[in-house]
């Protein structure tokens, strides 16, 4: 019998979301992102929910490698910029994948802005095949701080204290953020599905 861990394939190209999916899924996938696969093209995110951009990823990589596929669409929700950025929490600051960028437009539209509160989504896909198997959501509410703070995480962390925390994710570092993180809750339930599949 072969035990070695099935693989799982993230579908992004972001190499701090597949560590924080690594770390938390433990040893019991080999997990890898769709960096391991030069030739797959790039999906484009034409969705206007998690959900439809998610779907997209998951679909497109499914099609094109064997096995598990597991995408995720994930952003900031901000009360005051009624919602935004949303799903367009990426390219916030005018260029693709900038954080830096991200939370200086951040910081410039919140600027003086009394009311804070804020949550991270994310929308998880797990597809095969070409066919989706189920999708999964998690979310974790907090507010904007005023300053960045904290060098750890990626994104908007530095700015993103959750409820009942004076520090930032960045601050608070991977494990407490795993913990509670928009992620992290999704993950939980993938892995239960997962886990109830066997
Ligand atoms: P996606 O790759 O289209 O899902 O875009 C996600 C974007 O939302 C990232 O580029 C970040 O700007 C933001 N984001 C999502 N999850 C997190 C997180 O855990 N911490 C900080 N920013 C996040």
């Amino acid at each position: 019998m072969d035990d070695a861990p099935k693989r799982l394939v993230i579908a992004t190209r972001n190499a701090h979301k597949t560590e924080e999916i690594r770390e938390m899924i433990g040893d019991r996938f080999e997990v890898v992102d769709v960096t391991a696969f030069p030739d797959l093209p790039e999906v484009e995110e034409t969705g206007t929910s998690f959900l439809e951009n998610a779907t997209l990823k998951a679909l497109a990589i499914s099609r094109e490698v064997e096995g598990l596929v597991l995408s995720d669409d994930s952003g900031l929700e901000v009360d005051a910029l009624d919602g935004r950025p949303g799903v367009w929490s990426s390219s916030f600051g005018g260029e693709e994948g900038n954080h830096a960028k991200n939370n200086e437009r951040m910081m410039r539209e919140m600027a003086g802005q009394e009311v804070r509160t804020a949550r991270f989504r994310c929308v998880m896909v797990l597809a095969e095949a070409g066919e989706v198997l189920a999708h999964f959501d998690g979310s974790v509410e907090g507010r904007v701080l005023d300053e960045p703070s904290g060098g750890g995480g990626f994104g908007y962390d530095p700015l993103f204290a959750p409820e009942g925390y004076e520090q930032s994710f960045s601050e608070l570092g991977a494990e407490v953020k795993n913990g509670m993180s928009h992620r992290g809750r999704a993950l939980a339930k993938v892995v239960a599905w997962l886990d109830e599949q066997n």
